[in-house]
């Protein structure tokens, strides 16, 4: 486990950009995990300014992101689907063909689980994996007391992630109960993984995700036992560290 504490938000989104750039350079077909929410959207901006520049080229990269309300049309403002369009893929050369987000309006959502962990493998895995963290503990949607067994299914949202991410939306009735997100076994077999945190909203969950025991109460403090991990995270976030 590598843990980069940085100053502020700006060096965390570089740092992770270029790690993330890095690997596409090394790489150019790999597949790229990505997450949504507020941490990652610096770290988009500065790939989208990478790539304008020339640095990166994603012509030949597939991505798979992490998870998608279950109930919002894709082209919902508020859908997973619509964040990483405005945040990331109309601005870059990534081939529609190649982006790969959970279908929340699946009928048979099951059948939709198991042919996204289906895909996963088919392209040989996911290279590196992007996460930012709940202040729960929670990664991609995998809420406290998830099994760490389990593969891309439907979750239950917590009451605290409803909270949290209510601020994207008109009123907390708006925000959908249920999402499709990959599970802990999915996560864990991507080959490497960042995790990105910064505020002092996140001190306490790094710090029983880093130093704290294994247990699925804090569905990230598994990464312990992922061979290749970096976290990336501001002071605030690493407050409570020892
Ligand atoms: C997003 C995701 C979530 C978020 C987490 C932190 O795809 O899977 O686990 O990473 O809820 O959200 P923010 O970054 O908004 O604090």
């Amino acid at each position: 486990m590598r843990i980069i504490v940085v100053d502020n938000y700006e060096e965390m989104s570089k740092k992770a950009a270029i790690m993330m750039a890095s690997q596409v350079v090394l790489k150019p077909n790999s597949v790229l995990g990505l997450a949504t929410g507020s941490t990652p959207v610096g770290m988009y901006k500065e790939l989208v300014n990478m790539y304008k520049v020339g640095e990166v080229d994603f012509s030949d990269v597939k991505t798979f992101n992490l998870d998608e309300y279950y109930g919002l049309d894709k082209n919902n403002q508020q859908s997973y689907h619509n964040y990483m369009m405005e945040n990331l893929f109309d601005h870059i050369n990534v081939k529609e063909e190649n982006i790969n987000i959970p279908n929340g309006m699946a009928e048979n959502v099951e059948k939709e689980c198991l042919d996204y962990d289906r895909r996963i493998e088919e392209v040989g895995g996911i290279d590196i994996q992007v996460l930012g963290i709940g202040a729960n503990g929670h990664i991609g949607f995998n809420e406290p007391n998830v099994s760490f067994e389990a593969g891309t299914h439907l979750v239950k949202l917590d009451e605290k992630t409803i909270k949290d991410n209510s601020r994207f939306f008109d009123s907390i009735g708006e925000v959908p109960t249920t999402a499709v997100s990959m599970g802990i076994k999915t996560i864990m077999m991507s080959k490497k993984i960042i995790l990105l945190a910064n505020g002092k909203g996140k001190a306490e969950a790094i710090k029983k995700t880093i130093e704290g025991k294994i247990t699925p109460e804090v569905p990230a403090s598994i990464l312990q036992l992922h061979k290749d991990v970096t976290f990336i995270i501001d002071k605030e976030a690493a407050n409570e560290l020892s």
